[in-house]
């Protein structure tokens, strides 16, 4: 099916995208029945279509944007890098930027937040990729080689948490937890744990009464989603010393050997915010038994929630950092997963010992990407430091105020910039919308005639605009999210 209109030309962008484009995560059926929004340009926090019609980007470019499109100082370093060279092999060569912003991701990282110190190794050594998935890909391996070359381990094991969305490499899906994904692609995985998500909206253990607050503030329970962590642990160290696994408490990981999260919030699960004290809690058991920690922080890195990384939130560093999206601003492909001198020491030996990480990318370090990156970091520190961020965070809270009147909202859940609106038939029973309603969906393309774009997961509407954005246009936006919701819901 395709869905030439009258008046499109034969190098209509659209109509050539609905003949030739294969989109992803899209049913394509669908795509095909509707001329698609096609961007032609953008500025600050604005894109506009081929049409010339405007919209607000309120997905941020699916999570990349930082400073705004077209940003002068990010444009500026990409135009004076590509005068010198776009891109040189990584194999045998190094280059010039790409090592100055190892050095600036490893020192960042050590910064306390500036509310928490911050407990962990040191992070020091960048390996570079392309995207969130395989920086996620990158962190597994390493893992799993180090736990087993350190420790012998013959089969180092992970446990993620439900709901997670962790990249699409067979790698990252391995790790992920989303039913919907699994079904398809079972087969193919390797095995890895499950502990509960910390989604006190919908926590069997929650016995409190919705209030017209996040559902982290009116919860009644007693850390059950902690204790779970706690005795997946112990019973796997039980399994482990009944099978010989384990070995003694002082040769590493006894019970599973990394645990995988997001820190502070679960992005594509829903927007999924950890009660405060969560993530320290966790952690602190992950450690008891000797495990690593991967921070998937692909969506949570670069000030998203606050402080730099989100971790620094926590107060815990990880020992495997992933991170994507924003490390060149939202301007090219490119990904980072940091790791400790310890791990990097466990792939050292002679040429002859094959002790070599042999994993790498064409792309990988390019130039491009690390000078927009550097450039980024410049304006994280200064135009769009914490304190700016901290101010946006309170425009959006102010913004949201009205939603809660909203009898489908049943929950707003907001770390920083990024907000998860998670609609339902009625607050009070926090009843779901059936999927057939496709309620997230109508609601975002209501919010496209209202000049607004972001896309939904499931019936959680996102909010995360480029940290340019105005307290004016925070305000609008949020009024429109609140009048799509009540004329496609109510
Ligand atoms: C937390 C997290 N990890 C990994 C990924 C995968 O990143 P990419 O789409 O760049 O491969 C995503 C993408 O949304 C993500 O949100």
């Amino acid at each position: 099916m395709n869905s030439k209109e009258p008046d499109q030309q034969p190098n209509d962008p659209a109509s050539l995208d609905q003949t030739y484009l294969w989109r992803p995560f899209t049913q394509m059926q669908d795509w095909m029945q509707v001329r698609p929004v096609v961007i032609a340009s953008g500025s600050g926090a604005t894109l506009v279509d081929d049409q010339g019609r405007e919209y607000l980007d309120c997905n941020a470019s699916i999570w990349t944007n930082l400073h705004g499109h077209k940003r002068r100082e990010l444009d500026a370093a990409l135009k004076n890098q590509i005068d010198q060279i776009s891109h040189s092999s990584p194999l045998g060569l190094s280059n010039i930027p790409a090592p100055l912003l190892a050095q600036k991701l490893a020192d960042s990282t050590q910064n306390d937040s500036v509310d928490n110190r911050v407990e962990g190794p040191e992070l020091k050594k960048v390996f570079f990729s392309d995207d969130g998935s395989t920086a996620m890909e990158v962190a597994l391996k390493l893992s799993f080689e180090a736990t087993r070359r350190r420790y012998g381990k013959a089969k180092p094991s992970f446990i993620s948490v439900k709901n997670a969305y962790h990249g699409d490499t067979i790698g990252a899906v391995s790790a992920g937890k989303v039913d919907l994904f699994h079904q398809s692609f079972g087969p193919m995985l390797f095995p890895t744990e499950t502990v509960m998500s910390p989604y006190c909206y919908r926590c069997p253990f929650n016995q409190g009464t919705p209030e017209r607050t996040d559902a982290r503030l009116w919860r009644r329970c007693h850390w059950e989603c902690v204790s779970e962590v706690e005795s997946r642990f112990d019973e796997e160290k039980r399994n482990n010393i009944r099978t010989g696994a384990a070995g003694n408490d002082d040769d590493g990981p006894n019970s599973f050997s990394t645990f995988i999260v997001e820190p502070i919030m679960q992005g594509a699960a829903g927007m999924i915010a950890q009660p405060e004290g969560w993530l320290q809690r966790v952690i602190q058991i992950v450690r008891d038994y000797g495990a690593q920690w991967i921070a998937d922080e692909v969506m949570t890195g670069f000030g998203r929630t606050g402080p730099l990384f989100a971790f620094q939130k926590g107060g815990v560093r990880p020992d495997f950092l992933a991170l994507a999206k924003g490390l060149t601003g939202g301007y090219l492909p490119m990904a980072a997963t940091l790791t400790t001198e310890e791990v990097f020491e466990e792939f050292l030996g002679s040429y002859e010992d094959f002790k070599t990480f042999f994993h790498g990318h064409s792309y990988t370090a390019n130039q491009l990407g690390a000078a927009v990156g550097l450039k980024s970091f410049e304006l994280l520190e200064t135009t769009h430091n914490e304190s700016h961020r901290t101010k946006i965070a309170g425009w959006i809270r102010e913004g949201l105020r009205p939603l809660w009147n909203l009898p489908v909202v049943g929950d707003i859940r907001q770390e920083g910039t990024v907000v998860g609106i998670e609609l339902v038939k009625d607050w009070k029973t926090r009843e779901p919308f059936p999927l057939e309603a496709q309620a997230g969906i109508r609601v975002c393309n209501r919010l496209k005639e209202l000049g607004v774009l972001t896309r939904p997961i499931g019936s959680v509407l996102v909010f995360m605009t480029p940290y340019c954005i105005s307290e004016e246009e925070t305000r609008k936006a949020l009024e429109k999210y609140a009048q799509a919701i009540q004329s496609e819901l109510m």
